[in-house]
């Protein structure tokens, strides 16, 4: 459907615009740009997603320094650095996070699943995980809830008026604070628990995406005006990574994701060994406590299709990883979900000569890379890599 859309597209371009721009150009331009970014999409299973009330009340906690076990962690200190929504790459993928590098949260509302492994199916219960996490928020599940309802009660309450679902168990909560010897009220709990994450996803979705110098680059081409030398360069990058670099083959559209899971024969980290990735999460993600599925969800029977139709073919799972966003990618200083690489210079290697990928041995296969060999000249590098620095 969207290849019709865009021969159409070519066609009906192609027919109107001068000599001097090549058919495709204006519509690439579009497509990959910030142009071309649909609005979110709806999640159903957040009835909070685009309440404006919830969207402040989640950006006041991503901040909170004191909503964590040693008051000194929020959510922005790994994903917010030098006042912009960027990984802040000081903080340690150490053993315990499996090495896994901190991710970019720009654009994180259009993914169908969360984490490098995609093992979590909404943003807003992938909000729950750092909450508990040792390594990150390190609190437990009551102690975040009691901390919220006790700093947050004015937030509590303009939603509660919004909502009537949710009443019953903030009351519950309230009840079980202020009565000694009074039992851990755990269904309700974690429907607090459930609210708190569906505040700070709908905090994350309301983030605008930064326009970048690829987003004028393509603008000027819309608009058929000149290049300046350096954005006829990043151009001429924009063209190899759709072109003979392949690299648009997951690298979809305006956030350079297909929000799919690739195996791109990243090289294992020696103490992690061969990583299965989306293979290992794909047996419980149908019923995952906060899931889609879950009694916490507001999705109806039929909303959660990113579920129904799930890819579980092995061959296409095992030692796949999530694609990310390139968006911001300048930002970074090492590349891939363990960090493998140390520049853009060194994955592009990767990319060009790809080594044959250790998984498939596992299922008696040669490989299950997707990678096949580029041929790239050094000009050509160089150009990719001025596109992506641009992004
Ligand atoms: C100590 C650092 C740290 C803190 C604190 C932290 N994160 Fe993360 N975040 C990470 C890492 C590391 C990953 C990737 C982990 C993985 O894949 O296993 C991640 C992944 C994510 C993702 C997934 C993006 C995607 O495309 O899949 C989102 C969204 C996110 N974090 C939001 C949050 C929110 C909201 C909070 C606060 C409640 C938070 N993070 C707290 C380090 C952190
Ligand atoms: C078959 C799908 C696929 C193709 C083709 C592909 N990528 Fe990727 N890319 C991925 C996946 C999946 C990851 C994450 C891999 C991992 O960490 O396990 C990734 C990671 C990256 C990263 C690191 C991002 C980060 O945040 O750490 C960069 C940079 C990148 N790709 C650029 C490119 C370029 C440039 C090309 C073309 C030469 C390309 N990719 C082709 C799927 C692909």
């Amino acid at each position: 459907m969207k290849k019709i859309a865009r021969f159409l597209s070519v066609l009906f371009i192609s027919v109107l615009s001068s000599i001097s721009i090549k058919a495709g150009d204006i519509e690439d331009a579009i497509y990959f740009s910030l142009r071309g970014l649909p609005p979110f999409p709806v999640d159903k299973s957040n009835y909070f997603q685009q309440n404006p009330d919830a969207i402040r009340f989640g950006g006041k906690l991503f901040f909170d320094t004191d909503f964590s076990f040693s008051g000194d962690v929020s959510c922005a200190s790994c994903h917010f650095t030098n006042s912009r929504f960027i990984a802040n790459e000081s903080i340690p993928a150490g053993q315990s996070r499996n090495f896994r590098m901190v991710m970019q949260i720009t654009g994180a509302a259009y993914n169908r699943f969360y984490f490098w492994d995609g093992r979590i199916d909404s943003l807003w219960a992938q909000a729950l995980e750092p909450i508990e996490h040792p390594d990150e928020h390190n609190l437990q599940r009551h102690e975040a809830v009691k901390y919220v309802v006790n700093k947050y009660a004015k937030d509590l309450d303009t939603l509660m008026a919004q909502s009537d679902g949710y009443q019953k168990h903030l009351m519950l909560v309230h009840h079980w604070l202020t009565s000694q010897n009074q039992s851990l009220p755990i269904e309700s709990i974690n429907h607090v628990f459930a609210l708190i994450g569906k505040c700070l996803a709908a905090y994350q979705a309301s983030l605008p995406i930064d326009r970048t110098m690829w987003d004028e680059v393509a603008i000027a081409k819309i608009n058929n005006q000149p290049l300046t030398l350096i954005q006829e360069k990043i151009w001429q990058g924009f063209n190899i990574f759709k072109g003979k670099g392949r690299c648009s083959a997951c690298h979809d559209g305006p956030l350079f994701t297909d929000f799919s899971f690739h195996n791109t024969a990243m090289p294992t980290v020696s103490v992690l060994g061969i990583e299965v990735g989306r293979y290992r999460v794909l047996p419980e993600i149908q019923d995952l406590e906060f899931g889609c599925h879950s009694i916490y969800s507001d999705a109806g029977k039929d909303d959660c299709l990113h579920l129904k139709y799930l890819n579980k073919r092995i061959e296409e799972n095992f030692g796949a990883f999530k694609t990310p966003t390139l968006r911001g990618i300048n930002n970074k200083t090492r590349f891939g979900h363990a960090g493998q690489f140390s520049s853009l210079k060194a994955m592009i290697e990767h990319y060009n000569a790809p080594p044959i990928g250790t998984h498939g041995k596992l299922i008696n296969q040669q490989s299950l890379s997707e990678l096949q060999p580029l041929s790239l000249t050094e000009q050509e590098k160089g150009h990719l890599i001025t596109f992506l620095e641009a992004l």
